[in-house]
């Protein structure tokens, strides 16, 4: 072996590595569009309830498993038009909580009661960790973080970030993350294949217990 591809191949193996131990990213954008953690293009639904974007296979509401989660969005309208939505809202079941972060106010909700940021419990907390972004960061690695919406940006941003140690045992929105961009990642709740992009994020429509935009119907 000469040193040339010595070095390539110790760069193949940092890259591998990296791209291994690196949290995988699901990025939602207004009005929406959802970049799937194992998309290269991003899918466009524009419902306007609530949804879940990603949880563990494994979630259950009565007795969640230890590290299961669920994260859903809350779309609404945009002003002014009849078709065209955006993500108002982002709600993070975890630990036993739930938590609504907000991407207008800059207080969360934590089971119904109002919390400032930072708010910090035994396995989560919530920060500004840069100015204009709310995260929440759990324990085991589960990341959601929001760009606030101000008079100059009103990008609408959400980002769900996963440890790659979740590989495969996701759904929802954000697809299963098995690595592949395949069929896979356009699965119901019970598990069949969807074509139909308005069908397949219709499925993961959600309201129980949450506060629904308005313009849900
Ligand atoms: C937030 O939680 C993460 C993960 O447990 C921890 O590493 C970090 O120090 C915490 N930050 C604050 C401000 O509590």
């Amino acid at each position: 072996m000469n040193t040339f591809t010595l070095v390539v191949g110790m760069c193949a193996l940092v890259l591998v590595a990296g791209h291994h131990n690196k949290p995988h990213e699901c990025f939602i954008r207004g009005d929406p569009h959802y970049l799937q953690f194992d998309g290269y293009d991003a899918l466009d639904f524009q419902g306007r309830c609530t949804y879940i974007v990603s949880e563990t296979s494994n979630f259950n509401m009565n007795n969640p498993p230890t590290d299961s989660f669920r994260v859903l969005v809350s779309n609404s309208l945009l002003p002014n038009h009849d078709d065209l939505t955006f993500s108002t809202a982002v709600w993070v079941i975890v630990h036993g909580h739930t938590v609504r972060l907000d991407m207008e106010r800059d207080v969360i909700l934590l089971d119904d009661e109002i919390a400032n940021i930072p708010h910090t419990e035994s396995n989560f907390n919530v920060t500004h960790h840069h100015p204009g972004y709310v995260r929440l960061l759990t324990s085991f690695g589960l990341e959601v973080e929001l760009q606030k919406l101000t008079n100059a940006n009103r990008k609408h941003k959400v980002w769900v970030r996963v440890p790659a140690s979740y590989n495969g045992q996701l759904r929802g929105i954000c697809g299963n993350m098995d690595g592949n961009d395949d069929d896979d990642d356009f699965l119901t709740p019970e598990g069949t294949v969807e074509n139909d992009v308005t069908v397949f994020g219709n499925s993961w429509k959600q309201s129980l217990g949450l506060v629904e935009p308005i313009e849900c119907r």
